[in-house]
């Protein structure tokens, strides 16, 4: 139910043809305010029309409006605010909240179509890094509110499993590796070779054209490049998969950039065929100054292919095996201008379906205001992250809830929620600085102050239940209070928020509104005796029940879970 409408159609009654609905709809405001009531409508694009000042055209119409769905319409100066049938209200989100369960706020906005969503896509032989977890989450977070808004979304890992730096790996292994080591420790042993490359070839260039030679030797095939560059591979996914598991993150596909080796000839005879390549300095490039763009680089002079060029291969691809509304690459707003590169060749390429593609950017993670790089080995490993947020959570459970049953699996949930949590909760442009503290605390805006708030509703059912409180045949579901109208209002907005979060690929939209959500259930309870056996028992159950499944779904949304107690 869209209660705008009722002060739409009760404007548009009184105001008889003189704005149309669409307008009405559109100038309607939500006061800052509950004491300036649900709605408000200013009155000023009326006064043009009716060649009378707004305070008076507010309280000629104010008088007229018919009252069934409001206990009051007020003018005040220029504006008429809208109070809403609080009793009329609470009665009809409460029920249709606990009909609907964890469907509550499902909408058909997708026709079930298919969304492939690029996300997560470490690089093979490096550990995943914050940067990564942040393409990880909020990918995650994309794909469950496509699925509530009836798309389907693709969860597509493009692991970073092909590419020069290949080469710099077989090179610095062979020269300081050993099998024993990388087997002991692989993913930090390939990382130590990587990073001692790096500081090597500054003072030996040389070292960087025998990587380069080794790159090549694995483009052509080498047994011995392969073998190794397989063997790198598979350790490294075993290792990312353990961080999978831990952040509960499922793919579709690991089809990852080696995947479209053998699709790449195709891009490049397409390109010919048009007329897009152009020979610049032994290079071949498409020119996308008409676009204001760099040349898209796709083929080496030795003939290496590039991540463009197996970018181009994917989103054809992807077209082909998924026939996309809507393709989405949740990748890091560094790489914006590769992906302007990508929508532009596919557009020079005549293939319109180019504007469905939409890069999903976000900002770094910075560490004591300090940017985070790997080359440089100032590195967050995600893997230790999460041990040590469990650990953090493992102790504020052991200050606050020493009895608590099950505290190994809470403690999990706890940690590696508020690292999620906290990684959704800023709009995702924004950079932000880590401090695992800060991340797992029980208070202040972070997941574990939402999962406690979640906790405490369901800790109130389950003594009404052991009371046998609130079974009442027919329930009375007619809360008026104040505190109750803000938890209510915040209740019904729920599918207008996921509508929001999903148009504009923004998972921090639900996070802030279940923060809010847990705020005014918590005031709520601290004017509330819920418990109390009088005439509203039933409804105020009602209202922490309806709590509780917004909350939880609205965490499940973010990819985090809900304890029952906690
Ligand atoms: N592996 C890349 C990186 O870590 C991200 C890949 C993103 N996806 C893509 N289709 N380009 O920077």
């Amino acid at each position: 139910m869209n209660y705008r409408n009722f002060v739409v159609n009760a404007l548009a009654d009184v105001l008889e043809g003189q704005l149309e609905k669409d307008t009405i709809n559109k100038t309607i405001e939500k006061p800052k305010s509950l004491a300036l009531g649900d709605y408000a409508f200013p009155t000023f694009p009326l006064a043009k029309i009716l060649k009378k000042a707004p305070q008076i055209i507010a309280s000629e119409i104010a008088a007229k409006i018919d009252h069934k769905e409001f206990d009051k319409v007020q003018a005040v100066g220029p504006y008429i605010n809208f109070f809403l049938n609080k009793k009329k209200y609470s009665d009809s989100i409460l029920r249709q909240i606990l009909v609907e369960g964890s469907a509550y706020g499902n909408q058909n906005l997708g026709d079930n179509g298919n969304v492939p969503i690029d996300m997560s896509s470490p690089n093979i032989a490096k550990p995943i890094s914050m940067g990564h977890l942040r393409s990880t989450v909020i990918g995650n977070s994309i794909a469950k509110l496509l699925a509530k808004t009836n798309y389907h979304p693709i969860k597509i890992n493009h692991l970073g499993d092909w590419g020069t730096q290949f080469g710099k790996l077989i090179e610095a292994y062979k020269l300081w590796g050993s099998e024993e080591e990388v087997k002991a420790d692989p993913i930090n042993k390939l990382l130590e070779y990587y990073v001692r490359f790096h500081k090597e070839d500054v003072e030996h260039p040389e070292l960087d054209d025998e990587a380069r030679a080794w790159f090549k030797r694995l483009e052509d095939g080498d047994p011995e490049a392969v073998s190794l560059w397989k063997w790198f591979r598979s350790e490294s996914l075993k290792s990312f998969m353990k961080i999978y598991n831990k952040l509960g993150v499922k793919f579709d596909s690991f089809n990852g950039e080696a995947f479209y080796n053998d699709k790449m000839d195709e891009v490049v005879t397409l390109l010919e065929q048009k007329d897009l390549l152009q020979e610049s300095r032994g290079a071949q490039i498409v020119d996308l100054s008409k676009y204001n763009l760099n040349p898209a680089l796709i083929k080496k002079t030795d003939g290496a292919t590039l991540y463009i060029t197996r970018d181009l291969a994917a989103a054809i691809y992807r077209k082909r095996t998924y026939s996309f509304v809507q393709s989405l690459y949740v990748v890091g707003n560094e790489q914006t201008n590769h992906f302007k590169q990508l929508k532009a060749v596919l557009k020079e390429l005549g293939e319109e379906w180019s504007d469905d593609i939409h890069h999903i950017p976000f900002g770094l993670i910075t560490q004591g205001g300090k940017k985070l790089s790997t080359r440089a080995g100032r590195v967050i490993l995600l893997d230790e992250v999460l041990d040590d947020a469990v650990q953090l959570a493992e102790q504020q459970i052991e200050e606050k809830n020493p009895d608590l049953k099950d505290k190994e699996t809470v403690a999990k949930q706890v940690g590696v929620g508020a690292v999620i949590f906290h990684d959704l909760k800023n709009e995702r442009m924004n950079n932000f600085d880590f401090n695992l503290e800060e991340v797992v605390r029980f208070e202040g805006e972070t997941g574990p102050y939402v999962q406690y708030s979640h906790a405490r509703a369901m800790s109130i059912l389950r003594k009404a239940k052991a009371q046998n409180a609130g079974e009442v045949p027919e329930p009375d579901y007619q809360l008026s209070d104040e505190e109750s109208w803000e938890v209510l209002r915040l209740l019904g907005s729920f599918s207008a928020i996921i509508k929001r979060a999903v148009e504009e690929y923004e998972p921090s939209v639900i996070a802030k509104y279940s923060l809010h959500l847990a705020k005014s259930f918590n005031k709520y309870y601290a004017h509330t005796k819920v418990l109390k056996e009088d005439a509203q028992l039933s409804a105020r159950l009602a209202l922490v029940e309806s709590v509780a499944i917004v909350l939880k779904e609205s965490l499940r949304l973010l990819g985090v879970q809900a304890p029952e107690e906690m």
